[in-house]
């Protein structure tokens, strides 16, 4: 009696949550009436910017990733100081290192004047990061639409939550893991180090005295070694910046992966995915590394995945009028 009762309570509940679920799901044709050229205003905005910066597509789709990785993909990444906001900007991971603020502010005021009111900063970082893998000869594929922008900034959380280049693969795991992403989600998402740039401070220490051991990563190919090794000198300022793919630079494509096979990741994040011993994410980076369809693939499955990282939907949350301030 007292069991059927609290089966049916439990039945209730279950029931509204998915309702619930059902009403919060994100879709490619949210805009369709209310601004149906909004993924062109963004592209095409993107486009100019790529002609005096061959860099800003990798830095808008990371812009995407930091987003997601704090509280879900609300753009709390683009608030500015100001009183109560404590910007994430200014976190370790974002601080002198995120770009490309300016150019999503040029992308809010195009689309802010063909459809005022209308689209997220949120939504804005969405279809960017999907623009600039496409326009870079990568994937393309139909965005999830319909996030809102938060009232709120999580600097703690950016310190805490976005993973760090030294970190060791179990640790970077966790904290994909902590989002509800998996391992194939690591490696395939990992991949957007196939283009981009990368500063000597975050690789470092893998050149001349990893892990106090005063040798540099034994991991690290040798010839590509000398040659960052005259990038970064031992005493530089670790601010000099080089291309996280050596060999297709601003391109997207599946290079990252044969990269790693030859030992010249950049990062150690990057090479602990082949060269971590034992690890379930060295079959993938050999799957990606010898099909370029298989890991576009993945790839865009994970973008999904990440974008559904807990967004604000419905009546929660705002479209911001201007991406660094609350309304
Ligand atoms: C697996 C964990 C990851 C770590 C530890 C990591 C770390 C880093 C670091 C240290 C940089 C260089 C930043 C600088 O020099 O200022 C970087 C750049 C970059 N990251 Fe990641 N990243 C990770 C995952 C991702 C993901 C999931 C994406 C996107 C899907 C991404 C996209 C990029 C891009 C495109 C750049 C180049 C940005 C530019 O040139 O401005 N990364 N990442
Ligand atoms: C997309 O989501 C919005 C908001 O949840 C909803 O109003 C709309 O009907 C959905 N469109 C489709 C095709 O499911
Ligand atoms: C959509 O936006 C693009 C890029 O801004 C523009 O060239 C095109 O004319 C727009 N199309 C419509 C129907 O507004
Ligand atoms: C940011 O970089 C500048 C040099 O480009 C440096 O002077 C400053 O100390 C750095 N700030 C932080 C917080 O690392
Ligand atoms: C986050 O880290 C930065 C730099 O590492 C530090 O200055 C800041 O105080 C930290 N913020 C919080 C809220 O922990
Ligand atoms: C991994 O995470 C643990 C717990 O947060 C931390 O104590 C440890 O220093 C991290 N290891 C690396 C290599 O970053
Ligand atoms: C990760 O999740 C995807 C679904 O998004 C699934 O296809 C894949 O098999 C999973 N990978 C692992 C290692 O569990
Ligand atoms: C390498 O680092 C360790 C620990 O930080 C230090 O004790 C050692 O002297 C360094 N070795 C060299 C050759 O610089
Ligand atoms: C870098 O600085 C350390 C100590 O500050 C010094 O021992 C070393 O000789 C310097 N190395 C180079 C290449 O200048
Ligand atoms: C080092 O990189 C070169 C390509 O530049 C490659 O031919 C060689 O096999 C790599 N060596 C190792 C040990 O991975
Ligand atoms: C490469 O991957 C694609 C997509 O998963 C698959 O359809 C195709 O059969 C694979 N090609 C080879 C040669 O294995
Ligand atoms: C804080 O943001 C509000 C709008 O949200 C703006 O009116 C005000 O000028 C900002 N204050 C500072 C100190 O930036």
């Amino acid at each position: 009696m007292f069991s059927s009762i609290s089966f049916l309570a439990i039945l209730l509940s279950i029931s509204f949550l998915l309702l619930h679920r059902s009403e919060a799901q994100l879709n490619s044709t949210f805009y369709s009436s209310t601004c149906p050229n909004v993924s062109n205003i963004v592209q095409g905005v993107i486009q100019q910017a790529l002609q005096s910066d061959p860099r800003i597509g990798a830095s808008l789709i990371r812009l995407h990733f930091h987003d997601c990785f704090v509280q879900g993909c609300d753009a709390s990444l683009l608030l500015d100081n100001n009183g109560t906001i404590r910007s994430e900007k200014d976190s370790g991971p974002n601080t002198n290192s995120t770009r490309g603020f300016n150019v999503v502010d040029n992308i809010k005021t195009a689309v802010e004047s063909s459809c005022p009111g209308v689209v997220s900063c949120a939504d804005i970082l969405a279809l960017s990061a999907e623009a600039s893998v496409s326009l870079a000869g990568g994937p393309s594929w139909n965005v999830l639409l319909g996030r809102r922008d938060s009232r709120t900034a999580n600097q703690a959380g950016a310190n805490n939550s976005i993973p760090a280049p030294t970190e060791s693969l179990s640790n970077l795991t966790a904290k994909f893991s902590a989002v509800g992403l998996n391992t194939t989600d690591l490696v395939a998402l990992s991949g957007a180090h196939t283009f981009g740039r990368a500063q000597c401070r975050l690789f470092s220490n893998r050149l001349y005295n990893f892990s106090g051991t005063g040798n540099p990563d034994p991991t690290l190919n040798t010839t590509y070694l000398s040659t960052l090794r005259q990038i970064c000198p031992q005493n530089g300022s670790g601010f000099p910046v080089t291309n996280l793919d050596p060999t297709t630079p601003d391109t997207f494509d599946n290079n990252y992966f044969s990269n790693l096979q030859n030992n010249q990741g950049l990062l150690q994040s990057d090479q602990e995915l082949f060269s971590t011993s034992g690890a379930s994410t060295i079959s993938i980076v050999n799957l990606f590394s010898s099909n370029q369809s298989a890991f576009f693939a993945s790839f865009v499955q994970s973008m999904i995945n990440m974008g559904n990282i807990s967004p604000l939907t419905g009546s929660n949350g705002e479209i911001r009028s201007n991406c660094r301030q609350v309304n």
